[in-house]
């Protein structure tokens, strides 16, 4: 076989059989096929598209290029979630404590920003001291006693997704279907998961930007799920305009802490009860009602934050920024953005707020940038608020003065202002799942 047949037959629309694409991950991945050519077949994937068949052996050959993670040393019912990448998407720090708090395990591995989505690793690391970085014991270990971990995923953990992820970042191969079905389910199958909840995002700060390709995206993953006899629901969430108003490492986490305390923000609070109620649905703590009922008494009741408290310390964190979060490093410098004209939001574009935020030094233009963990955008409004002329609607953190401007105009196209009402969107928009 050779790599340059693999990626005349995907250029030329044919399909692919098990064995090509077997060959071509494993030589990439060892290193036999360079990047030039793996970016040349991504483009081909990336405008060809793939079967399912094909998607679904790309994801056993990217979930066999490494380790597999064997959690049998887990004791009790577990669960997992993923996102498939949003803006201001901190749900992790709060649904997997609620879970936790209900008695269900959660070993999750998260990963790093991508373009202008978050990622949780990065937001974890803003609290000083946190590790991401556990072996696979210390991984059990830690969930064993404290029914809770998150970490980063190890070098040895899809290996081919780690490099193709890389890739697809410069080489604008990120929003295809087949490349994230497989590149989230080939990790989820690698670490072990059994019960697993897909958060889908859909909409300008996502990468798929329509309902249709989004549940193209969610029916593809819960049937790879099936092959590999995972349970999975995916939702499809909206994401048009950004989760909560805190876009930024620290000042997500601070709005995580305030979600955990009660007092977040309306729609953050309510997909992360969501989130969380099927994923004890699916560990078998009862009907979708019931578990949603557990959610909410995990957060209200304080058990919630307790146990993210416990995950902090245990991560090697300082709880003591989480209970005063004004400890939180700040940003040096600060900017609002106001509105023009008075009128309703009838918009904001989720991407541009993303884009501002990585502009300002909270995400990477390349992989190995920092990060400015206080750098960011709190957005003061919402969608279908009424707002006048002159109201702060946006205020931007930096380390460095100089890259308001940029951020700046970034953000101001991201708001956009309306004479009449505006309906609300729903946030929770449809479920597929592979499970009752
Ligand atoms: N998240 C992933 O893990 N992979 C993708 O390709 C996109 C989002």
């Amino acid at each position: 076989m050779r790599a340059y047949d693999i990626i005349k037959t995907k250029r030329d629309g044919g399909v692919l059989t098990d064995a090509e694409i077997s060959y071509f991950i494993n030589g990439y991945t060892k290193g036999d096929i360079p990047d030039y050519q793996a970016a040349a077949w991504l483009m081909a994937v990336y405008e060809r598209g793939m079967t399912s068949a094909e998607t679904a052996a790309l994801t056993r050959a990217m979930a066999n290029s490494g380790d597999s993670i064997d959690l049998s040393g887990i004791r009790g019912p577990k669960a997992d979630k993923h996102s498939t990448g949003g803006v201001g998407d901190k749900t992790t720090l709060i649904t997997a404590p609620i879970v936790a708090a209900c008695g269900v395990k959660v070993a999750k591995m998260s990963g790093r920003g991508l373009g202008h989505t978050g990622g949780t690793t990065d937001k974890l690391l803003s609290i000083p001291g946190m590790r991401v970085d556990f072996d696979r014991d210390e991984f059990v270990s830690i969930v064993n006693r404290y029914g809770i971990c998150v970490t980063g995923s190890t070098a040895d953990l899809a290996p081919a997704d780690k490099k193709l992820y890389a890739l697809r970042d410069v080489t604008a191969t990120v929003d295809s279907i087949p490349l994230i079905a497989a590149s989230i389910m080939s990790k989820k199958i690698a670490s072990g998961s059994k019960n697993l909840v897909l958060d889908v995002k859909v909409g300008s700060g996502a990468f798929m930007k329509n309902e249709k390709a989004a549940g193209r995206l969610a029916n593809e993953m819960v049937n790879i799920g099936t092959s590999a006899g995972l349970k999975v629901t995916a939702l499809l969430t909206n994401m048009n305009s950004p989760l909560g108003y805190a876009i930024g490492n620290s000042l997500e986490v601070i709005e995580a802490v305030n979600t955990l305390k009660g007092t977040g923000p309306e729609d953050l609070t309510e997909l992360c009860l969501t989130l969380a109620a099927h994923m004890l649905h699916l560990a078998g703590k009862g009907d979708i009602g019931e578990c949603e009922e557990a959610a909410r008494n995990a957060l209200y009741s304080g058990l919630a934050y307790e146990r993210f408290c416990w995950m902090v310390n245990a991560q090697g964190g300082d709880v003591g920024v989480i209970m005063d979060t004004s400890l939180f490093k700040k940003a040096k410098y600060y900017r609002t953005l106001t509105a023009q004209v008075s009128g309703y939001v009838s918009g904001i574009n989720a991407e541009l707020c993303g884009r501002a935020a990585v502009l300002l030094g909270a995400g990477r233009s390349k992989k190995e940038d920092d990060i400015d963990m206080a750098a960011g955008v709190m957005i003061e409004t919402k969608p279908g608020a009424f707002i006048k002329s002159g109201d702060v609607v946006a205020t931007m953190y930096s380390e460095h003065e100089e890259l308001f401007d940029g951020a700046n105009s970034e953000l101001a196209s991201a708001f956009s202002i309306s004479p009449d009402e505006v309906a609300p969107s729903r946030l929770i928009i449809r479920e597929i799942s592979n499970a009752d």
